[in-house]
């Protein structure tokens, strides 16, 4: 009996389903989103919902886009918006919606259809596409908006809320996008980490249900899991091969995606703000904009990916992506909260005697009530310390000139200690609940910054640091604590606490921004915490992580490659980890290179590595910033790993190798092949980096950009060179 009625209404379904293909071929209006590879399109069905018909490689002739849907013949689609665009709730869906409302009346159904569409071409390479959602019984809209970097293959999309009902409305979801995709299989590549141990990957099959990364930390999108994430369709992509798409959510706060497998084993991926805590109240009239979601498709496989993903954050979203960047020597490790100013000035010297542009003073050199001399007080108390630094800030930014190098200073503007003038005086300007016992993170609390006379104390802190000096040359913006027992003295509906306090961080960023457009800023945040697109605006680097153990980082900034550029990833050479110094500063080198290290109990060698290390990475960062970086060999499957950047003309690039398995004789057994090179220019081969009095066994043949790419080059790494830095010249 059962049975039967499966069978029912799988005919019933059938029928429905031919004729809304039927419909397809007569009057849809279908909308193809393309970049240079691929195309999105979107569909109107016969309910005049808008639907993704597709994703993935572009056709030459549009027209065929339409005969799309008729290809597949799948299970029944009961409801018509399986693959809505930005599927609603309350009506028709049966799947995880991308908004979820409740009227002004009080009902919790919502449809949206097709109005109108409008295709801008903002430049050579950008068009914004706009499509006008309306729901047919309730005066609310939601634009849909899709912006395409064609020649990178991403697209950013968002959308923008609004009604007109007679009273508010709450959004209880409001995802920024959805996409909707068809494959054999889909395997998601996510990550998951904590303190010193970020970005480590998991790659499995998706399966049926729905998977949520999320985070509901307050200040940052990222320490447990981060707001990246990969899925490959088919089939897991390699480096090289496969269709992969990533995803990012543009937000420094709580955030939601959601990737379910539905019962005609399709893809649906919503992304958004996380709704966990944070129901929005709209008033009518209003406009909630949401943040964009990004996503890149490649079918070269990850390495593609990752460079189309690079060259777009440096074309369009790092701030200052194509420019100049600082290298630094940082105190924190060498001294942490105990200095003064004639250890500072001792350590300027060091600067300069080292190489680095920039000396960059860490915490410890505020507050006086309650000195910053350990991690339990003075934050929030941004006056110099007297003690410490009886001339000020001042004395030492003149002292850096007089050694001929640049002065950078570490800050954590948006935190309080309970030991802190600034929490006796602005109780109310301190995240927590008002009848609960407070509870820290790193002995400290958030300043709520939905609080307008907040955020211009915020602002206050780095206006008043470049008023006072305005010879200062970079800032590290830490943030070492999450939000706990979310209150806000300042908000009337705490339900928008989440959601305000990044668009109070943004708005603090944007107003800094505008006064000092370009001076470099680091987003730091106790280790990688912090990162994403959407802060990347206002800063030119990041931290990834406290963890600078070589080791671990090479394959901590492995994972990160795939998403940020290496101008982007702020490497130090410390002490961490047990590798020579050479080992450390060849890793570090693979991105912005700084050091956190005494320099003064350098032995002469290892003074001499660095100071020469530095003069080879101001030759190279070029390259490392702006050129194609390419995945040799994965520190995860090999013994050896390999990372290569090349520059856009393929006649210089320079190529690390490094030994990550220290069991009995291993090396490079094999030939490591290379990559993107142009397989008709001969190359020549130098070994870089290498330890005063350490012979180089890299001969001086050339090979021709085919051999290295097909036989490869073995770089001689074992345990007794267990870090070899090349360098690649194309020779006429
Ligand atoms: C965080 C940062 C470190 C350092 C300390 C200072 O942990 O990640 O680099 O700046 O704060 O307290």
């Amino acid at each position: 009996m059962q049975k039967n009625t499966r069978g029912l209404m799988g005919i019933a379904a059938i029928t429905l389903l031919s004729f809304l293909q039927q419909d397809v071929f007569s009057q849809n209006i279908t909308i193809p989103v393309e970049t240079q590879h691929n195309a999105l399109v979107l569909q109107t069905n016969a309910s005049n919902n808008l639907g993704i018909v597709y994703l993935g490689p572009k056709l030459a002739d549009k027209k065929e886009y339409e005969n799309i849907p008729a290809m597949y013949k799948q299970t029944a689609e009961y409801t018509g918006v399986a693959n809505a665009a930005y599927a609603t709730s309350g009506s028709r869906n049966l799947f995880e919606p991308a908004i979820t409302v409740t009227h002004a009346d009080g009902n919790g159904s919502l449809d949206l259809q097709y109005v109108k569409h409008e295709t801008k071409k903002l430049d050579d390479n950008t068009s914004l596409l706009t499509i006008i959602t309306k729901d047919p019984v309730y005066d609310f809209e939601v634009k849909l908006f899709y912006k395409t970097y064609f020649r990178e293959d991403v697209t950013e999309q968002w959308s923008e809320i609004k009604h007109n009902e007679k009273g508010n409305v709450v959004l209880q979801k409001f995802a920024s996008a959805g996409l909707y995709l068809k494959a054999d299989n889909f395997y998601l590549r996510q990550y998951h980490g904590d303190w010193a141990r970020e970005m480590q990957p998991e790659e499995t099959r998706i399966t049926h249900g729905i998977k949520t990364l999320d985070s509901k930390l307050g200040t940052r999108a990222d320490l447990f899991q981060p707001p990246v994430f990969m899925v490959s369709l088919n089939k897991p992509a390699t480096e090289d091969e496969g269709s992969v798409l990533y995803g990012a959510l543009e937000w420094s706060g709580n955030f939601r995606i959601d990737l379910e497998l539905d019962n005609q084993d399709n893809l649906r991926i919503i992304a958004g703000v996380n709704n966990h805590a944070s129901p929005y109240t709209l008033k009518p009239g209003e406009v909630f904009t949401t943040p964009a979601f990004l996503s890149v498709l490649s079918h070269k496989g990850k390495g593609e990916a990752s460079r189309q993903l690079h060259a777009w954050a440096r074309n369009y979203k790092l701030l200052d992506g194509k420019g100049n960047r600082l290298t630094l020597l940082n105190n924190w490790e060498s001294t942490y909260f105990d200095f003064n100013e004639t250890k500072l000035k001792a350590l300027l010297k060091d600067t300069k005697e080292l190489g680095v542009d920039m000396f960059l003073l860490d915490d410890g050199w505020f507050a006086n009530k309650y000195p910053r001399n350990d991690d339990h007080a003075g934050l929030g108390d941004w006056q110099e310390n007297k003690s410490k630094l009886p001339n000020g800030v001042a004395s030492l930014v003149h002292e850096a000139e007089n050694n001929k190098v640049k002065f950078g200073i570490w800050v954590e503007p948006e935190m309080v200690n309970p030991k802190s003038e600034l929490y006796e005086k602005h109780p109310d300007w301190v995240v927590k609940q008002p009848k609960r016992p407070e509870y820290y993170f790193r002995n400290q609390l958030v300043l709520d910054l939905t609080n307008p006379q907040v955020q211009d104390f915020v602002f206050g802190v780095i206006d008043n640091l470049f008023t006072k000096n305005p010879n200062l040359a970079y800032i590290k913006w830490d943030c070492n604590a999450v939000v706990y027992n979310a209150y806000s003295a300042h908000l009337t509906n705490q339900a928008h606490f989440y959601l305000q306090y990044v668009q109070g961080l943004y708005s603090v960023l944007q107003r800094i921004r505008k006064k000092y457009p370009t001076v470099p800023m680091m987003l730091c945040s106790g280790g990688g915490g912090r990162v994403d697109y959407a802060a990347l605006q206002y800063f030119t680097e990041f931290w990834p992580s406290d963890n600078t153990d070589p080791l671990e980082r090479i394959f901590m900034q492995w994972e990160y490659s795939y998403f940020y550029p290496a101008i982007s990833t702020s490497n130090h050479v410390t002490d961490w980890g047990k590798q020579p110094i050479k080992y450390r500063t060849d890793v570090a080198m693979m991105g912005k290179l700084g050091f956190d290290i005494v320099v003064n109990k350098l032995n002469t060698n290892d003074l001499k590595f660095c100071q020469d290390a530095l003069k080879t990475y101001n030759a190279y960062k070029p390259i490392i910033w702006q050129g194609d970086q390419y995945r040799l060999q994965d520190p995860g499957d090999n013994s050896v790993a390999a990372m290569m950047y090349l520059n856009a003309e393929k006649n210089t690039g320079i190529l690390f190798n490094y030994l990550v398995n220290n069991r009995y004789d291993a090396g490079s057994e094999r030939p490591i092949r290379m990559k993107g090179l142009d397989p008709e220019k001969r190359y020549q081969l130098k070994e870089l980096n290498l330890y005063p009095g350490t012979p180089s066994t890299i001969g001086d043949k050339t090979y021709t950009g085919e051999f290295l790419m097909t036989v490869g080059y073995n770089p001689d790494v074992k345990a007794s060179r267990a870090s070899v830095v090349l360098e690649l010249k194309a020779v006429e």
